[in-house]
């Protein structure tokens, strides 16, 4: 694992009582961060991407961040280790992804991306095939959620009392002013129309305690509507619990002799 933070322990910690025989055994950590958690679960750390490569471990599965996706995932994938990445906002980077794509082909591995906090990314893609006409995403916080970013100069995010939208645009523009809340509309925007088509409305609504993300597509398909309403992981409420779940389902699937 790249990173060893609340998604990565708790994922470690689901996938050991999961039964499927799969485990974390190493994280490969910044030198100057504490390897405490990783010790306590017997997690061998790594600080040196070279000394990762040479173990040879038979995944690897980022749960760092944005600049993890951009140091160290193309050494990896070049070296010919498999990767699952769930920074997916990276991605709205096109010179990143042709990085990728190439260290990909030259190591002959694969990077997979996990779902992350949101669903209905499959029948974005097979929509897509038939010719997508539009891909609105809805994604809305508790005003504290959106503390830290670009909204906090758009409203008055303590005194608000009803739902407030503040930003309308495309995910391009999305991710640029939200970096740290880019990773879902990433995920919309690589599965459907890309970043320039796909249209986003970013809300704070002081009613709701969970972050809730809507995504609705029309195109020759027909269309689909779907909402998610999303429970924070309990060591860190700015990661919703089903985008750890979606990295392990990610990495059981990936092992698995059925992909179901
Ligand atoms: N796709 C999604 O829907 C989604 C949702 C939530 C979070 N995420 C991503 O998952 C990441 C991890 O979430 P978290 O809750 O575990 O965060 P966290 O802050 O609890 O943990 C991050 C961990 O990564 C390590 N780290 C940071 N930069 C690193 C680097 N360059 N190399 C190696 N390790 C590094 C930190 O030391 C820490 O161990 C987030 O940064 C975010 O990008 C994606």
């Amino acid at each position: 694992m790249i990173g060893y933070g609340a998604m990565g322990q708790s994922l470690r910690a689901s996938l050991a009582k999961s039964g499927d025989g799969l485990t974390i055994a190493a994280a490969l950590l910044p030198t100057l961060s504490s390897c405490d958690a990783a010790s306590r679960d017997s997690v061998r750390v790594f600080h040196d991407i070279d000394d990762l490569v040479a173990w040879r471990p038979s995944l690897v599965v980022e749960c760092a961040g944005h600049a993890a996706v951009r140091d160290i995932v193309p050494p990896l994938l070049r070296a010919g280790i498999d990767v699952v990445i769930v920074s997916i906002g990276s991605l709205s980077d096109a010179g990143l992804i042709d990085e990728l794509e190439a260290a990909a082909l030259a190591g002959g591995s694969h990077l997979i991306v996990a779902s992350g906090a949101i669903g209905g990314l499959d029948a974005l893609r097979a929509a897509k095939r038939a010719g997508l006409t539009s891909v609105v995403y809805l994604g809305c916080k508790p005003p504290a959620a959106w503390q830290g970013s670009a909204a906090e100069s758009l409203c008055d995010l303590p005194q608000i009392t009803s739902r407030t939208v503040f930003f309308e645009g495309n995910a391009e523009e999305a991710a640029r002013r939200f970096p740290k809340n880019a990773n879902v509309t990433a995920a919309v925007a690589l599965a459907g129309l890309g970043f320039d088509q796909t249209k986003v409305v970013l809300a704070a609504d002081p009613a709701i305690t969970c972050n809730s993300h809507n995504v609705t597509a029309t195109g020759a398909f027909g269309e689909f509507s779907i909402a998610l309403h999303n429970n924070p992981l309990p060591d860190n409420p700015k990661t919703s619990l089903l985008a750890a779940m979606s990295v392990e389902a990610s990495i059981v699937r990936h092992f698995a002799p059925l992909a179901l």
